[in-house]
């Protein structure tokens, strides 16, 4: 058990910067999530902590300890890398069973731990084989026994699941959160799929560029983006960004397109808009903050109803994705899966304004 500090920390390769000055702190049993896209420093950052790469600059403590001039083994920290080797001579047996060998841990005890994580791990059946005769999703999963068999202080998981299809990477997701609740080890898990980083996450890291955009819980990040990155990283289908102009007048405020045009913003949002007139915003809507219109009666503070034209639709099964117009860019609307049907349809819609983000297009922060 430990948590994990890094202060002031730095990478370079040559002259790419790749860590830019990281502060975090990751408490004891917390499951964070470093997210961002690729190239943002995120395996560099968890090979920092490792201690498979010198930080050039910062301190990296683990369980209250500098860990800078500790070599990776004396660490005892588990990780599964992007590009995780198995030994080619060994069985997926004695693959998994490598890091208890070295530490001679008893074998009866070797036996219990390797049979729990290959069952966990659905690998049972393929213990005697060798890594040449497993597919790359079967690697990959002893790869991640061969992490969970050891006792360590934290773990380490770079894209542990990307070789997996989609639904076996949502078993081996629920797997590792379910692992994390029962013994409650540290772990810091590197990913660029927000997805996984949401449904994991204790606390997700957006990283852009080596630094940290924005962190905090899952739900936090999603509904008070700090910035139009972060407000369009997260969520899929991503969150739709309308040019506007604002308008206010007392306690009123309505964002204005230049095609012609206008939302009345909810009074919660425009008093945080007052001396904002003229002001150039982009409008952030999530897509599922739209709704089929029914019934013709009243409309809840903050909604507003929206005639569109739906240009594209796209079922998924559970909702359907529907493309419409507004502010003279196309927008995404999420549906329910037989709310709209024929391309070309004119649908009534009701839009949710009560959690739109108002971005600052030349700085990228949110301003309401
Ligand atoms: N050994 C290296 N030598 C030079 N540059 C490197 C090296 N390793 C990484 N980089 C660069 O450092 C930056 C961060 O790389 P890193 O591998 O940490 O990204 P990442 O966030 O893990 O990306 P991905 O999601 O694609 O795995 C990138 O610009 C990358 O090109
Ligand atoms: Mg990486």
């Amino acid at each position: 058990m430990a948590d994990v500090k890094l202060s002031g920390v730095h990478k370079y390769y040559g002259n790419v910067h790749a860590v830019r000055g990281v502060d975090l702190s990751i408490a004891d049993g917390e499951f964070a999530v470093l997210v961002g896209p690729s190239g943002c420093g995120k395996s560099t950052l968890l090979r920092t902590i490792a201690g498979l790469e010198d930080p050039d600059d910062g301190t990296i403590t683990i369980g209250g300890a500098v860990v800078n001039d500790l070599r990776p083994r004396e660490r005892n920290i588990a990780m599964v890398f992007q590009n995780y080797a198995l030994y080619p001579y060994l069985t997926v047996n004695e693959n998994i069973a490598f890091g208890l060998r070295a530490r001679k841990t008893p074998e009866i005890e070797i036996r219990k731990r390797v049979g729990e994580a290959a069952e966990m791990l659905g690998i049972g059946n393929l213990l005697q084989r060798y890594p040449r005769q497993l597919s790359g999703g079967q690697r990959q999963r002893v790869a991640i026994g061969r992490a969970i068999v050891r006792k360590a202080d934290l773990f380490l998981f770079d894209e542990p699941l990307s070789n997996l299809d989609a639904q076996l990477r949502d078993e081996m997701r629920s797997e590792i959160k379910r692992l994390h609740h029962e013994i409650t080890t540290t772990m810091i898990y590197v990913t660029h799929d927000q997805v996984e980083a949401m449904t994991l996450a204790d606390r997700i890291v957006l990283l852009r560029d080596g630094k940290i955009e924005q962190q905090g819980a899952p739900l936090e990040l999603f509904e008070q983006p700090r910035t139009g990155f972060v407000a369009g990283f997260l969520g899929s289908p991503s969150i739709n960004l309308i040019p506007a102009t604002l308008k206010t007048s007392g306690t009123a405020a309505e964002a204005v397109f230049k095609s012609g045009g206008s939302l009345t913003l909810p009074p919660a949002k425009a008093a945080l808009l007052s001396g904002a007139e003229e002001r150039q915003v982009l409008v952030g809507i999530r897509p599922q903050h739209f709704s089929r219109a029914g019934g013709g009666g009243p409309l809840r503070e903050g909604v507003v109803s929206y005639s569109a034209t739906a240009d594209l639709i796209q079922p998924t099964g559970t909702r359907t994705f529907t493309t419409i117009k507004i502010g003279g860019v196309d927008a995404v609307a999420e549906l329910q899966a037989h709310d709209v049907t024929n391309h070309g349809e004119r649908i009534e819609l009701a839009i949710d304004l009560n959690r739109v983000v108002l971005i600052d297009p030349a700085s990228g922060l949110v301003i309401a």
